[in-house]
């Protein structure tokens, strides 16, 4: 089978004679440039790492997304930069800032600084996404898909990394992953991958609308 082809705008180039994923855009967080290229780091960047690991995103370029868990915005610059509007929730002061900064560069890229696990407080802001990117790293992160499933186009994907630590530092990580799973109602779960070795103990799943519900 062929590796699964990358977004429009997301291409494999050479820096300094390795090959590494790579978009356009203004440069955020120190990363190699080589003129209007950059790199996307997959160990910054769980998203990233899917991609690295072939993963079926179903991202073509060019959607509406969703990103739950923005950050500073290394990730979603990257995504804003091959994406339609971009709409990256963050619920942490200090990152904001950050982002807001990023998203100057960014014209398609909408900041907000509110908690994913209270859709409606931006229900008024966020239009029917084709994507979900989420990587909130809390507890309750089968909760902020579910919340947030009433955005998702039925033909959508929602792309989360789970980090099984921020849900229970003690438990098994494949138990973790599990509960995370099974508690995931109104999706239909595609793909399910670990990120090593970009990212430790770290679930990325792969989902769809369930149509049944
Ligand atoms: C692992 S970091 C995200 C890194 C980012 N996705 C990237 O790749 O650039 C997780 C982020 O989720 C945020 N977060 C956790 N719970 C949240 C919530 N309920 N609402 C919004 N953001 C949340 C944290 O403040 C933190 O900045």
């Amino acid at each position: 089978m062929s590796p699964p082809t990358l977004p429009t705008g997301v291409e494999r180039r050479l820096f300094d004679g390795d090959e590494r994923l790579a978009t356009r855009g203004a440069s955020v967080y120190g990363e190699p440039t080589d003129g209007e290229w950059r790199v996307w780091d997959a160990r910054r960047s769980k998203l990233g790492a899917m991609l690295e690991h072939g993963m079926e995103t179903g991202l073509s370029g060019g959607e509406t997304v969703l990103y739950l868990g923005a950050a500073a915005g290394t990730t979603v610059s990257h995504v804003a930069d091959f994406s339609g509007p971009t709409y990256a929730v963050e619920f942490a002061a200090r990152p904001t800032r950050d982002l807001l900064t990023v998203a100057e560069d960014r014209q398609n890229l909408f900041a907000l600084l509110k908690d994913a696990r209270k859709p409606e407080t931006y229900a008024h802001i966020v239009e029917p996404v084709d994507v979900i990117v989420q990587d909130v790293a809390t507890r309750g992160q089968a909760h902020v898909a579910r919340a947030n499933r009433p955005f998702l186009r039925d033909d959508g994907r929602l792309l989360a990394a789970v980090k099984a630590r921020s849900e229970d530092v003690t438990a098994d990580p494949e138990s973790v992953f599990e509960q995370f799973s099974s508690q995931l109602d109104g999706y239909e779960i595609l793909e399910t991958q670990r990120l090593e070795p970009f990212h430790d103990d770290h679930l990325a799943v792969v989902a769809r609308p369930d149509r049944d519900h």
